[in-house]
């Protein structure tokens, strides 16, 4: 059944004619209107609390939002990911990442078959080798404990780990040491293996489909440099190579042990594969316990969003948010900006998560959109970026809205710095929505020149999500917020979330080039004429 086209739906006309209403707001008038505003435009989900009182919306504004929703069959649409429904049409897969969260005793099929008990089964022998290799039963070819993990991977194969160990780095395994290789940039590898001893190393070869060329590149580079220390005996690979992936094939002509190979399943996306063996390192850094509470963190989300009436749903709220700032106010960005050290690659995380998902120009049946999809995703942790990008979003042309993330308590207290931090969250949040007024600046004695550079107009929105500590189950949480925003958006736009066609031509061409920068002599060029010569250059530089 071919959907009605976004744009003539009854709640996205009235949305149009709304904002024209909401233009003229400005969040001081909001906050004036409403004594209760702070307390009344907040939600509780898994026990985290969203403050998303400091957007330009009103209450009209969310019914009309939800309005759009039901419009959109959202609820319906979200049973079907949760039932495990082909919902990634382009290529014809279930969506199941939540299912790698799921208790024990749940059923949800796949074409008839229930994956629960494998997603337990593949957890099961992920914690038998962690402990092992955390207690020293595992041990390298020589007989050595293993002292270093480095996971080779990219994108959902990397950011997922890398964020996590970063972010839950407080709960790791100090006397190890855990690197993250994904450039196929020569440099990435030299930099990660040169102070360690191969005889303590372990590398997980993370790739769900193992082909990509990075990983398979960063993998044999693995292999040569192991193969060298142990003069080119090749037992020695199945002591420090395990792999992730979805394909076992590829894996054993790799020359790494069945027995040494962590599954999972193609209706896992690779940006949503955190939960699955891709976390190995993960599970090796904190523990089998601490990584069973992350994906406890994660379900408790997931029950939320798909049982929590819209009005209240976390995950809802700040997915029709995104699409009222990028739609309605047009934005094009979102600042995710972290108020806690550990989270300081959720914000690169949270790119691929986003705008991988939703950076679409078609809708699920090829119609080419005539609204914006997926906003950019960008950050840093606070309060570091305040002295750096934060003049943009104040006092810029362009409306940046930012989600501030923060935690009432400290994974590691000292002095007074928690309160500072919390304070510097808050106040930004502040300064955005009410900026000052000429009159607030002239009243301070500012000389009248300065007067137009020390106004903020303010009005700038930004959600604020606080939660109690950054535990495992925590992260789960945030990381399952964002995904099921990131769905709600794609529902609304009617696009295809789960594919990822953008990536293949850019993979194609640099295929077509190797060759012609490797070949020893000239090389016949077919290309536009920027890129012959730019490949002419580079071999002349070469000495080619
Ligand atoms: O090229 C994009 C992509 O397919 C991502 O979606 C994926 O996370 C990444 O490459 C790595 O893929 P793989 O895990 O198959 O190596």
């Amino acid at each position: 059944m071919k959907t009605k086209p976004l744009t003539t739906l009854p709640a996205w006309k009235a949305l149009t004619r709304h904002r024209q209403a909401i233009e003229k707001l400005h969040l001081r008038e909001f906050f004036a209107q409403d004594k209760r505003r702070g307390e009344r435009f907040t939600a509780e989900g898994a026990g985290l609390h969203l403050d998303y009182s400091k957007n330009r919306i009103n209450a009209e504004t969310l019914r009309l939002l939800r309005q759009l929703a039901r419009e959109t069959d959202l609820r319906g649409k979200i049973a079907a990911m949760f039932r495990g429904d082909k919902i990634n049409s382009t290529e014809n897969r279930a969506v199941l990442h939540t299912a790698l969260r799921a208790p024990r005793n749940a059923v949800i099929r796949v074409d008839g078959k229930n994956v629960v008990p494998e997603v337990h089964a593949v957890l099961n022998q992920m914690a038998d080798f962690a402990n092992r290799v955390r207690t020293g039963k595992w041990r390298g070819h020589t007989g050595r404990r293993i002292r270093n993990v480095v996971n080779i991977g990219i994108g959902g194969s990397d950011l997922g780990p890398v964020m996590a160990y970063e972010a839950l780095r407080h709960y790791s395994d100090r006397s190890r040491t855990f690197r993250f290789i994904s450039n196929v940039d020569g440099g990435d590898f030299v930099e990660a293996t040169r102070d360690l001893d191969p005889t303590e190393t372990l590398f997980i070869i993370s790739s769900k489909t193992f082909t990509t060329l990075e990983t398979m590149t960063n993998a044999h580079s693995a292999r040569t440099w192991l193969l060298r220390a142990f003069r080119g005996e090749a037992k020695a690979v199945a002591r420090h190579f395990v792999a992730v992936s979805t394909n076992a094939e590829k894996v054993s002509e790799f020359g790494i042990n069945r027995a040494n190979t962590f599954g999972f399943w193609d209706w896992v996306g690779g940006r949503y594969s955190m939960n699955s063996a891709i976390g190995l390192s993960t599970m090796i850094a904190i523990g089998p316990q601490h990584f069973r509470a992350l994906l406890a963190g994660a379900h408790a989300m997931d029950e939320h969003f798909r049982t929590a009436p819209f009005a209240r749903n976390l995950p809802v709220l700040l997915g029709l948010l995104t699409v009222w700032n990028t739609n309605f106010l047009h934005a094009e960005t979102v600042a995710v900006l972290p108020y806690e050290n550990y989270l300081k690659r959720f914000p690169a995380y949270l790119q691929q998560l986003t705008m991988e998902s939703n950076g679409k120009h078609v809708t699920r049946d090829g119609q080419a959109v005539n609204y914006a999809t997926g906003p950019i995703f960008w950050g840093e942790p606070g309060t570091n970026g305040q002295h750096s990008f934060y003049q943009l979003i104040h006092q810029g042309t362009r409306l940046i809205p930012c989600d501030f993330i923060a935690f009432a308590r400290p994974l590691t207290p000292l002095g007074r710095h928690h309160d500072l931090l919390l304070a510097n969250v808050f106040a930004q949040a502040e300064a955005l929505a009410f900026g000052k007024t000429a009159v607030e600046v002239k009243d301070e004695g500012a000389p009248a020149a300065l007067v137009p550079h020390k106004v903020f107009s303010g009005n700038r929105p930004s959600n604020t999500i606080l939660a109690d500590k950054l535990t495992p189950a925590a992260l789960g949480k945030l990381v399952a917020l964002y995904e099921h925003s990131v769905f709600v958006q794609g529902v609304i736009w009617n696009i295809d979330s789960f594919d990822q066609w953008g990536v293949e031509l850019g993979k194609i061409l640099a295929q077509r080039i190797v060759p012609e920068l490797e070949s020893r002599t000239t090389p016949k060029l077919k290309h536009d004429s920027s890129t012959n010569h730019l490949i002419r250059r580079y071999r002349k530089m070469k000495g080619k």
